[in-house]
């Protein structure tokens, strides 16, 4: 079945990120010059999405604010005749259809996504996390598990390899049978387990496809770790009932979900801009004296 909607949870409480995050959304945090938010819309966007739906809550308006009109900015900018930020303006308001809900607190991803459960009705739906960006410009992240999905129906998690002592990190997939070489069918999903007691070095990533049967499960749920309803917990019970499958996307994935990831990852989306890039590698090429220095200060 055709895949017209996406949500994205964005009402975590963002707190490995703090004191940025105390009165600004992580999903708000600019990399280069751009919300992250913006560009987790635009793969979706590029993806074949036509509806998506973004889970807040009382402190993130700000998203809600960044998508919609201007019209002092607007005025500002014809005022002083920038037609190529004018057009950014335009590009950013009218991207796709947005429709907002919340999430009353941070009762984990499962709840998070159970929240968007009336505005997706009885259809698949793509689900990307507001922290997470994959980067492929020729086929985006959620577009190949959308592929999937069309292809072999069922729900779709993202996946890809990690070294073993980093498998604690992530939630973890017991592999099934292979359809393709990248993708493979699902036998377990386990959250965060210890090395040792990892089945493979497969990690599940912020890109998913959900069937509308995950409502059901999410619902009967019961919170786990850190009394947060897990959304892997629910993809888990549906493995029962149908086809989970683990599809290794082609991309470079990255994280703004702590300080390192994110300063590193807004490093790089810098040095993909043609505009920006000379700019910073001048600023690289002359680090090492100043980084020796901040190195010296901390003996
Ligand atoms: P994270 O666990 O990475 O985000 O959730 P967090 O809870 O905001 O971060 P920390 O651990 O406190 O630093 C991944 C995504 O799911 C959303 C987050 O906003 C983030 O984009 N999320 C998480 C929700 O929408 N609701 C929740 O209850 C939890």
């Amino acid at each position: 079945m055709k895949i017209r909607k996406a949500v994205i949870p964005a009402a975590g409480l963002g707190t490995r990120v703090l004191p940025a995050t105390k009165a600004i959304p992580k999903e708000m945090l600019p990399l280069a010059d751009k919300p992250t938010i913006q560009y987790i819309i635009e793969e979706a966007v590029a993806s074949g999405i036509e509806h998506i739906i973004i889970v807040t809550s009382r402190t993130k308006r700000a998203i809600e604010d960044h998508f919609d009109e201007t019209p002092e900015l607007r005025a500002a900018l014809e005022r002083k005749g920038d037609h190529k930020k004018l057009e950014m303006l335009e590009r950013i308001e009218s991207m796709v259809q947005l429709s907002f809900t919340r999430q009353p607190t941070p009762r984990g991803l499962g709840h998070a996504i159970l929240m968007a459960k009336d505005l997706v009705g009885d259809e698949p739906f793509g689900v990307l996390l507001g922290d997470d960006l994959v980067v492929n410009d020729e086929r985006p992240c959620l577009r190949q598990l959308m592929d999937v999905h069309e292809t072999y129906g069922g729900c779709v998690v993202a996946a890809m390899r990690v070294p073993h002592e980093q498998i604690s990190l992530y939630g973890n997939v017991a592999l099934g049978k292979s359809i393709t070489p990248r993708t493979h069918r699902i036998r377990d999903l386990i959250e965060k387990p210890k090395p040792e007691a990892a089945p493979s070095d497969l990690a599940v990533i912020g890109r998913y496809v959900l069937t509308p049967d995950i409502f059901d499960a999410l619902e009967r749920t019961e919170p786990g770790s850190g009394g947060e309803i897990q959304l892997t917990d629910g993809i888990c019970a549906l493995l029962e009932r149908q086809q989970v499958f683990a599809h290794e996307f082609e991309g470079t994935r990255y994280d703004t979900g702590d300080p390192v990831s994110y300063l590193t990852t807004s490093l790089a989306f810098a040095l993909r801009r043609p505009d920006l890039a000379p700019g910073v590698i001048a600023f690289l090429k002359n680090l090492h004296l100043d980084e020796s220095r901040a190195l010296d200060k901390l003996d």
